[in-house]
């Protein structure tokens, strides 16, 4: 029999300090026999990753950014997060959809109507007992003041178009989040990302086992 596929996205303001924890989050599934799907967004099959390239360097209104990125986003599912649940794989990506609400939403003050609309659009996926919109089962909410982020991403590397974006911009990015939250909280876990790595780590490991995984 095959296991239920979980998918497992991670979320937070750029800075927040995701990518150590997706790694051990997937080694973590693999050491009790779970195949993973590693993944991001925009991204994860090679006409995503094109559309990734093109949202974070060029400049663009924001409507034109968020359907660039949820035709991201219907790739991704189509060519590989569907078909890997259906194999009951565990799916992790490194953002999904809440990032559209705020990035696109709170972040550059989109209307968030018209976001719900393209989201029902794009992820509605046929199961057993008819049509669904697809969400992650869990999403790990990396909390973390937009000033610390922006000391952090300081030292760290070439910004591109996002990571360049002032404190104020990512405050409302972060208030995006805080909204999709209040909006279905039991899909979230929030964790405190200006904790030691060990803490956050061991806060993960927590919101994960709260779902009855990794037990
Ligand atoms: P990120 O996930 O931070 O990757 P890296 O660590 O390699 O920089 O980069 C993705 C950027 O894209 C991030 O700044 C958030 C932005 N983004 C949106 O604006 N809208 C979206 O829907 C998604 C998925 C990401």
């Amino acid at each position: 029999m095959t296991q239920r596929g979980l998918f497992i996205s991670f979320e937070g303001i750029d800075g927040a300090g995701k990518s150590t924890h997706i790694d051990a989050l997937a080694r973590a599934f693999q050491a009790q026999g779970r195949v993973v799907t590693l993944t991001r967004e925009p991204g994860g099959t090679p006409l995503a990753e094109k559309l990734r390239a093109i949202v974070l360097n060029d400049a663009m209104d924001a409507l034109t950014e968020a359907m660039l990125v949820f035709a991201a986003r219907r790739d991704h599912l189509q060519q590989l997060i569907e078909p890997s649940l259906a194999r009951g794989e565990v799916v992790i990506s490194d953002r999904f959809t809440d990032a559209t609400f705020a990035y696109q939403g709170g972040g550059r003050g989109y209307d968030w109507q018209t976001i719900l609309y393209l989201e029902r659009l794009v992820q509605t996926a046929q199961g057993l007992e008819g049509d669904f919109v697809r969400q992650p089962d869990l999403t790990l909410w990396f909390e973390l003041d937009p000033d610390i982020a922006a000391q952090r991403l300081a030292v760290a590397r070439v910004p591109d178009k996002f990571e360049s974006q002032s404190a104020a911009f990512f405050s409302r990015v972060s208030q995006g989040y805080a909204q999709r939250l209040q909006a279905d909280p039991g899909r979230f876990a929030r964790i405190a990302a200006d904790n030691p790595r060990e803490t956050v780590w061991q806060d993960v490991l927590q919101a994960v086992g709260h779902k009855g995984w990794l037990a």
